[in-house]
């Protein structure tokens, strides 16, 4: 590989370059980079072809880090050579070309922030349940992208009137015997100027994980139509018959009955996703000391914007306004927050997000076959008890930390035993904490 090459090649992996293999033909190994790029508190869901899941602290996140933004492949992902790299743009348009990287980011560069949300994101939480990934809340992500317009790159081809959808194609191969993933949009939602080519993402060089060198980026719309390692544009003039298109990812539009079936004929494709709001913290059946407190999470919304974002700790009976703690822009998720005094109780803690049109979360779901779609207000089932965390941690942290009262599961009486033991061997329990100090322990850690 000439120095030149070499130069070209780093500058386009930038940080990361040091940490990647590249064999003699110069093509990256995607494993290398992809092993690097996650990081270890994913849920794996497959490893071959790769879907990885974003744990809920991601929801925290403003942005997204690229270790935890989710990876969902439908074949292996390829061996991209940067080298011989080009783009070709065919079909209804006037003037055909390939282009290369180079070339093609010579055209005006546009960023922005962008959620890109799998169809099939909350699957698992259907009953009946259905087949494919069951992914649980982490199927989304909320990154700063880069790259050019298709828009421009479309006008640079001349489209023909008789163009009405655009088919994209990856570098990736479909696996065995069973149909290439592919799917198109149309040209209206193609020409929209926020609709990109990205070959960046949170300001690093797109990873191989992601699509690189070419992802697209179809804000508001499920992540089905982000097709990555991008290498062809196909303008046609009817509704484009690849599977994924005309038997894969479909939806009645409206709920049917739970376990049915429908024919792919009565549904429709999935485009825009739709307003949705998780709750990072507190955890499902979390234990927690009584005190100033944070429900938090992120909200975001497809094609009709985000308006708003509200708590409620009553199962739902009454609502009050979260506030937002991020400005990501119109196609963004918003990271939220709500400050929260919890009093000792049992609470069902729960965040509904609204879209401009006044479209809200539901509470429940409906179904439809393939599991795509999933909204439901979510659920948080927390516990307050007395005694503030701070007391607990000094008395009872300061000589070994949580490990050791989490293997015990005492009886009340038990650890009332315990904590008077403690207390002998130097533990500082003030005399007024100590009924509500074992309380504490014996509903976190119970038999
Ligand atoms: C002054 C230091 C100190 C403090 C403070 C302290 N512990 Fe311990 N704790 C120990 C030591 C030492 C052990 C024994 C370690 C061993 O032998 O493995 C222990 C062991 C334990 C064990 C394991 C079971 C056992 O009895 O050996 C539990 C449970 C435990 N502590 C709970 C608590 C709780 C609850 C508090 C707060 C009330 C607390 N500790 C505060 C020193 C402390």
């Amino acid at each position: 590989m000439s120095s030149q090459n070499h130069l070209a090649r780093r500058s386009f992996l930038g940080a990361s370059a040091s940490l990647l293999l590249s064999g003699p033909s110069g093509a990256l190994s995607a494993q290398a980079v992809n092993a690097e790029a996650k990081s270890s508190t994913m849920i794996v869901h497959s490893r071959k072809p790769e879907d990885y899941e974003m744990p809920l602290d991601g929801f925290l996140q403003p942005i997204t880090p690229i270790e935890l933004f989710y990876v969902r492949s439908h074949h292996y992902t390829p061996q991209v050579d940067l080298e011989t790299f080009t783009l070709r743009v065919s079909g209804e348009v006037s003037a055909p070309f390939s282009i290369s990287l180079r070339d093609l980011k010579k055209l005006p560069r546009i960023e922005l922030v962008g959620v890109m949300e799998c169809a099939g994101n909350g699957r698992a939480f259907y009953a009946p349940r259905v087949p494919g990934l069951q992914w649980t809340n982490g199927s989304v992500g909320n990154a700063r992208w880069a790259g050019v317009r298709l828009a421009d790159v479309l006008k640079k081809a001349n489209l023909k009137p008789s163009a009405k959808n655009i088919v994209f194609d990856g570098a990736d191969q479909a696996i065995g015997t069973m149909p290439k993933f592919q799917r198109s949009i149309p040209v209206r939602k193609g020409l929209d100027p926020d609709t990109m080519l990205a070959f960046e993402m949170n300001g690093q060089p797109l990873p191989v994980a992601h699509g690189a060198p070419l992802r697209v980026v179809v804000p508001g719309w499920g992540g089905d139509c982000w097709t990555k390692w991008l290498t062809g544009i196909q303008v046609i003039d009817h509704e484009f018959e690849g599977f994924f298109m005309k038997t894969g990812y479909r939806h009645p539009g409206k709920g049917v009955p739970p376990g049915s079936t429908v024919d792919p004929a009565q549904m429709k494709p999935i485009e825009s996703v739709r307003v949705k709001s998780v709750i990072a913290t507190p955890k499902d059946n979390i234990i927690m000391p009584q005190g100033p407190s944070r429900i938090a999470g992120a909200a975001w919304s497809g094609e009709v914007p985000l308006d708003k974002v509200e708590v409620s700790i009553d199962g739902g009976r009454s609502w009050v306004a979260a506030r937002f703690t991020s400005s990501n822009g119109r196609w963004g998720w918003q990271t939220w927050d709500y400050a929260w005094n919890a009093t000792p109780g049992t609470y069902k803690i729960m965040s509904r997000a609204t879209d401009a049109n006044g479209y809200s979360q539901p509470m429940e779901q409906e179904w439809n076959p393939s599991g795509y779609l999933w909204n439901v207000i979510q659920t948080v089932r927390a516990e307050v008890v007395p005694l503030t965390n701070t007391s607990y941690r000094s008395s009872c942290l300061g000589c070994h930390n949580e490990d050791l009262m989490r293997g015990q599961k005492l009886t009340r009486a038990q650890w009332e035993r315990e904590v008077e033991k403690m207390m002998r061997w130097g533990s500082q329990v003030p005399a007024d904490h100590k009924a509500s100090l074992v309380d504490y322990l014996a509903a976190r850690f119970k038999p």
